[in-house]
């Protein structure tokens, strides 16, 4: 039955994305859309950032175990361009994204933008296996060893070694954290399995905070959550390596079929819609192939898996291996939880009414485990979903402002 289901899903996404990568059906006249737009889809995050008239600096952090992380800095304003004394913030993408998820949108949009115009010196993480840190010392992601990491290894590893690189770079003490979506997440897990981070960081900022997600409403999440119980069949099925890798899709997606003029753009904004609740109001479509020649950007089938674990199980846990590798690897049957309460951060928690994935149930209870978390803002706008967070039309206005003034607070 379960197995039906999920089937049924996957199923789904190829039949889209067949359809979708087709082709032929694609009518579109490039002459309506503006290049600039076309531009932006396929250009880096270095180069899109340089575009728009902001300075970016690409700095290479290596982690433990020997994974390549690119960072992308923003030092100063492209108007307040003073670059001294800065306090810094480090941004953290949420699952099958990257550092361009916080520059997709114009300057007047970007948070990344947003918070070089207000004073800080931005650093914008990249977790291993996006688009930016596919390297490794000795393994190659062809291998499935490369890909042998759910998000728990980037908040064990990646997280510590990019926040003390920043801290080393810049010399200050503490920074500022703000992660969306797996960029919370993976703040958990370093917060909690390294407790002596708290310490580096002054306050937490979660956009669609994640670690419950037993009340997730996405149909096509919940189906295919129904497979995570058979990890060894889900790694069989669909390999134990990359999922939906960064690649000929986005190209199809950012220079064709999610074009305003493309009559398949209905079915990217659908399949967003699909997975992160539907709100037409805020999606800008003219940006979609922007954000969908950037998005999926990368990420290993363990990571879903991982998440997946979550929404059955009720509870923020490791990754659980099976009872058998879970004896061996933690010594009890079933995997441990994360301890929240090693958390002294100060952390503040934004959520809407609409997102799909990040409901306020599982907000509620997450602020109740959280001993230091001082805020919990829903964001005022009924219909705003879980992509809102970093691509709606009036994010500046809905959340972005009340951020920037919270962070004002613990310069
Ligand atoms: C410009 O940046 C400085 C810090 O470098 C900050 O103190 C100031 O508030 C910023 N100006 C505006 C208008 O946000
Ligand atoms: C993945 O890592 C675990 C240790 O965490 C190891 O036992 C296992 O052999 C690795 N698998 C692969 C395919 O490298
Ligand atoms: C959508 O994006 C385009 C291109 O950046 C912009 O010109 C337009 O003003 C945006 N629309 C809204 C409603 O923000
Ligand atoms: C969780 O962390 C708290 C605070 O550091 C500690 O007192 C408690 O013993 C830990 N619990 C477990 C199960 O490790």
């Amino acid at each position: 039955m379960h197995f039906g289901l999920a089937k049924f899903s996957i199923c789904f996404i190829y039949i889209s994305l067949l359809f979708a990568t087709s082709g032929c059906d694609v009518v579109f006249d490039a002459k309506t859309t503006d290049p600039s737009i076309i531009e932006d889809a396929t250009l880096d995050t270095f180069t899109l950032i340089r575009k728009y008239g902001f300075p970016c600096e690409i700095h290479r952090v290596y982690t433990e175990d020997q994974y390549v992380l690119e960072m992308h800095r923003v030092p100063h304003g492209k108007l307040n361009n003073s670059a001294s004394n800065r306090p810094v913030v480090f941004l953290q993408h949420g699952l099958l994204s990257s550092s361009a998820e916080f520059v997709l949108m114009s300057p007047d949009k970007g948070l990344a933008y947003l918070l070089a115009e207000a004073g800080y010196d931005v650093w914008m993480g990249n977790a291993r296996g996006n688009t930016y840190s596919r390297r490794h010392a000795t393994l190659k992601p062809t291998s499935s060893a490369f890909w042998n990491f759910s998000w728990h290894e980037i908040g064990y590893f990646d997280m510590p070694a990019m926040i003390d690189y920043v801290i080393k770079e810049t010399g200050v003490q503490k920074v500022q954290y703000i992660g969306f979506s797996q960029g919370s997440t993976v703040f958990w897990v370093m917060t909690s399995t390294r407790p002596e981070y708290n310490d580096k960081i002054s306050a937490m900022h979660a956009l669609a905070p994640v670690a419950y997600l037993s009340n997730v409403r996405s149909p096509l999440i919940k189906a295919l959550a129904t497979f995570t119980n058979s990890l060894e069949i889900i790694l069989k099925l669909i390999g134990a390596n990359e999922i939906l890798p960064h690649g000929e899709l986005n190209k199809l997606a950012g220079e064709k079929l999610c074009l305003e003029e493309a009559e398949t753009q209905v079915l990217c904004k659908n399949l967003l819609f699909l997975v992160c609740g539907f709100d037409a109001e805020q999606l800008n479509s003219t940006m979609l192939p922007v954000v969908l020649g950037h998005t999926p950007a990368g990420a290993s089938t363990r990571q879903m898996i991982h998440f997946g674990q979550l929404y059955k199980s009720n509870q923020f846990a490791n990754f659980n291996h099976g009872w058998l590798k879970n004896q061996i690897k933690y010594g009890t049957i079933s995997p441990p939880l994360y301890n929240l309460s090693a958390i002294t951060t100060p952390i503040f928690l934004h959520y809407s009414d609409n997102d799909w994935l990040t409901t306020p149930k599982d907000v509620d209870k997450l602020f109740t485990k959280l001993k230091t978390a001082v805020g919990k803002y829903k964001v005022p706008l009924k219909k705003f979903n879980h992509l809102d967070f970093v691509f709606a039309n009036d994010a500046n206005k809905l959340i972005y402002n009340r951020i920037i003034n919270i962070m004002s607070h613990f310069r």
